[in-house]
């Protein structure tokens, strides 16, 4: 196996743009967090998986965070529909999927089945709290479950067209710039001094950064993808060397499951092409489910050939003011005191009233950017 293999060998494609469905006529209404999993499916970014998961990958992947193949997969992918829409459809059946009323693709019916969304959340989520982000979203979705390989008949709107790249393209991106290795980097907030410090401690020891933010759906307090997504432009073109960056959008809904969603944002990035993927303090955490380094304890229980990319852990960064750089739990010996830490809600809340965070937290031009985003959503 060479290291940036996709995940169980072969990139899935399941786009097909002529595919005439014009005899089929069951059809449902996806959500926004199904359309972007029937995309990223067929795409290849969830490869070895060509369809919305039947009970037996779903059961495997919900307790033992592996599909029924064997392969690594910690989160469930799936198609919920209400016990009323799920009756009107037979099994062997093809069915259209539509996002308002636009036929994106076609699912091949092979199961309907009806989980314990309780024991999901609990294996998933660690939690049953309604008010976790993650656990809120699965228990809204309806009730049944159906599952099949699937076919990406259209292609959903690219909000950031010149950043849209689907697996195929960025592997044939880091091989024209003549990258071995590749470090991949999952955000959905805006690149940070604690960030850039730990991409670039990274690029270090590899040739490519591959910064791959999460522009699918996010909670509402999040930074829309937007004004994020002008930041880290103006940020690459500051601060980063551009012959070792490429930025490129990632379409999938955040889940917020912590150490599950680590696992899963570095199967998608081996995907991608990336050989190496950063996880750092909290990684897709929210409020305080989960432990500062739970998301990178979870990478023990796998072998690193079978995960088949290589995690990069760092601790909490920070500016330290005695040391006069950047630093971490783990080379810097002064106190808290020192230390420049503001939390997500605390910046958010002075980017929206345009109080701007101190240089050793935020790179001035962009905070120039969030603030000026902020002010233009809020109006
Ligand atoms: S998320 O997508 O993982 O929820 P976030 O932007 O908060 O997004 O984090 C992106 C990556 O940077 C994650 O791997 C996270 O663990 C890491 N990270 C964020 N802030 C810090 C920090 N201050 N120190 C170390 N790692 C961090």
């Amino acid at each position: 196996m060479t290291m940036n293999e996709p995940h169980g060998g072969a990139l899935v494609d399941r786009i097909d743009l002529t595919y005439d469905y014009s005899a089929i006529l069951s059809e449902i209404e996806l959500d926004s967090m199904a359309l972007s999993d029937l995309e990223l499916i067929s795409i290849g970014a969830y490869s070895p998986i060509t369809g919305f998961m039947g009970q037996e990958d779903y059961h495997r992947v919900v307790h033992e965070m592996r599909l029924a193949s064997g392969h690594i997969w910690s989160i469930p992918i799936t198609l919920p529909v209400s016990q009323q829409v799920a009756g009107t459809l037979e099994i062997g059946e093809k069915v259209r999927l539509t996002y308002e009323g636009v036929v994106y693709g076609i699912l091949k019916l092979q199961e309907k089945y009806t989980p314990d969304k309780q024991v999901e959340a609990e294996n998933v989520f660690r939690t049953c709290d309604i008010a976790h982000p993650g656990v809120k979203k699965l228990l809204e979705r309806p009730e049944v479950y159906l599952a099949g390989p699937v076919t990406l008949v259209r292609r959903p709107e690219k909000k950031f067209t010149e950043f849209y790249l689907d697996p195929t393209e960025t592997r044939k991106a880091f091989a024209a710039r003549g990258w071995k290795t590749i470090v991949g980097f999952q955000t959905r907030n805006p690149v940070h001094r604690a960030h850039e410090y730990i991409q670039k401690s990274a690029l270090e020891i590899v040739d490519g950064l591959f910064l791959n933010p999460l522009v699918g759906e996010t909670k509402s307090d999040d930074i829309p993808a937007d004004i994020r997504m002008e930041s880290y432009q103006v940020l690459l073109t500051t601060y980063y060397p551009q012959d070792r960056v490429l930025l490129a959008v990632f379409p999938a809904a955040m889940r917020y499951a912590g150490p599950r969603e680590a696992i899963f944002h570095a199967m998608v990035r081996k995907n991608y092409g990336c050989t190496h993927f950063i996880v750092g303090r909290d990684h897709a955490g929210v409020g305080s489910y989960y432990g500062t380094y739970d998301a990178q304890r979870i990478f023990g229980n796998f072998t690193e050939e079978e995960l088949g990319i290589t995690p990069l852990f760092f601790e909490h960064s920070f500016y330290c003011r005695k040391c006069g750089n950047m630093a971490s739990a783990k080379t810097c010996p002064h106190g808290k005191e020192e230390h420049v830490v503001l939390s997500g809600t605390k910046v958010r809340a002075m980017l929206s009233s345009g109080e701007v965070p101190p240089p050793e937290f935020s790179r001035p031009e962009v905070v120039e950017v969030l603030i000026r985003g902020m002010r233009t959503s809020a109006r």
